[in-house]
């Protein structure tokens, strides 16, 4: 369909003078392209899930499970490496959930898992799964250090620095914290093979235990083991006295705050609905039975006011031109418009 299009844009840049494309042809190639697209989509099954058990924690040598879940009966279910045509094993016959199981994980099993399964009904092969990752620690590598910057204890609102270091294994460095699964930073080692994680304006949630491992550099999902660990305990600001109803504290300041800002309107508002009534009386006034039609006004802007707050402004007198042309009135004398802000002295 994109085909279709682009050819249909060549031959519409090319007739200049009109677009006679865009029209019925156009629109049935448009409508067949879309129901061909929509067709293949369909006939594609929804991809399947693939877990792996433990999720975590496998080390060289371990047994590690892989389960894919199908979300229809399936012909046969394959296990594939991520980016690899070839699959690993294959099971036929799968209602739900096929098992494939890998036993004393090597070097080489640390990549990524996809499954794919082919349907029975409906028929057809499905897209692969997400791939999953094995991470495999190896514990040939030695676990990074760790140290805590400033220290244990610390106040509200304080940056902590917390640095780990490979021995310049290389490879990215992960901090981690007891009771996440995943690492909660990661971050390229310097040149001296350190890594600084900042925890800004920490709070009691970063109270807890920290540790660092790294990923060994390579093709492969290797990590060093988890290092030592440190422990960061965050004291909560002491509450000031008479605070022990925060809520309905920040209530009332909410609530107050916006009242504050309706009479601060409300202000504004009257104040200048005033000026305007003021300034029409005014005009009214000096110009009794004028017509609607004002002659052009002379603006002219007046820096500062003397020392007794009195303005001084030189007006140019303006003819207003409010006659018929041709019509044989005598002249009338100049009229001066004047619009004069008064200000007291600063
Ligand atoms: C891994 O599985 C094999 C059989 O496939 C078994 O003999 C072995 O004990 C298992 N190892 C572990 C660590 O569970
Ligand atoms: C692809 O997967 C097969 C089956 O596991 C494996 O033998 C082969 O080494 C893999 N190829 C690459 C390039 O990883
Ligand atoms: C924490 O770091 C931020 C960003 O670098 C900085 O603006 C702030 O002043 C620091 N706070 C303290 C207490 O050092
Ligand atoms: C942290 O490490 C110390 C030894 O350095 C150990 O005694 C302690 O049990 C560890 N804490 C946790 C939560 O693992």
């Amino acid at each position: 369909m994109p085909l279709l299009l682009a050819i249909s844009f060549l031959r519409c840049s090319l007739t200049v003078t009109s677009c006679s494309c865009l029209t019925a042809p156009m629109a049935a190639a448009l409508i067949l392209g879309w129901w061909l697209v929509a067709a293949s989509w369909a006939q594609q099954l929804p991809r399947p899930s693939l877990s792996l058990h433990p999720n975590q924690g496998v080390s060289l040598g371990d047994n590690v499970t892989l389960r894919c879940h199908l979300p229809h009966p399936a012909a046969w279910v394959r296990l594939y490496q991520y980016q690899n045509a070839t699959y690993i094993e294959q099971k036929d016959n799968v209602q739900d959930m096929a098992e494939f199981s890998l036993a004393g994980i090597k070097q080489v099993d640390a990549v990524r898992y996809q499954c794919q399964y082919q349907g029975l009904e409906p028929a057809g092969t499905s897209e692969k799964s997400h791939p999953v990752e094995l991470l495999v620690t190896d514990h040939r590598y030695p676990p990074p250090g760790i140290s805590l910057i400033p220290r244990e204890y610390v106040k509200m609102e304080t940056n902590i620095t917390i640095q780990c270091w490979n021995q310049q294994y290389g490879g990215t460095i992960f901090l981690h914290k007891d009771g996440h699964s995943a690492p909660i930073q990661h971050q390229e080692p310097n040149g001296g093979g350190t890594a600084t994680f900042t925890l800004f304006g920490v709070t009691p949630a970063d109270s807890g235990t920290y540790r660092c491992s790294y990923r060994v550099g390579g093709s492969y999902l290797l990590s060093s083991p988890l290092g030592d660990n440190v422990t960061l305990e965050v004291i909560p600001r002491p509450a000031p006295p008479g605070d022990n109803v925060g809520p309905s504290r920040n209530l009332v300041a909410a609530v107050s705050g916006g009242c504050a800002a309706a009479i601060v309107i409300i202000i504004v508002l009257t104040v200048s609905f005033l000026l305007v009534a003021q300034r029409r009386r005014m005009q009214t006034d000096e110009r009794p039975g004028a017509t609607s039609r004002s002659p052009e006004a002379v603006q002219f802007q007046v820096s500062t006011g003397d020392s007794e707050g009195l303005t001084y402004a030189q007006l140019q007198a303006v003819t207003p031109s409010t006659h018929p042309r041709g019509s044989s009135t005598t002249p009338e004398p100049p009229i001066i418009y004047a619009e004069v802000g008064t200000r007291g002295p600063r």
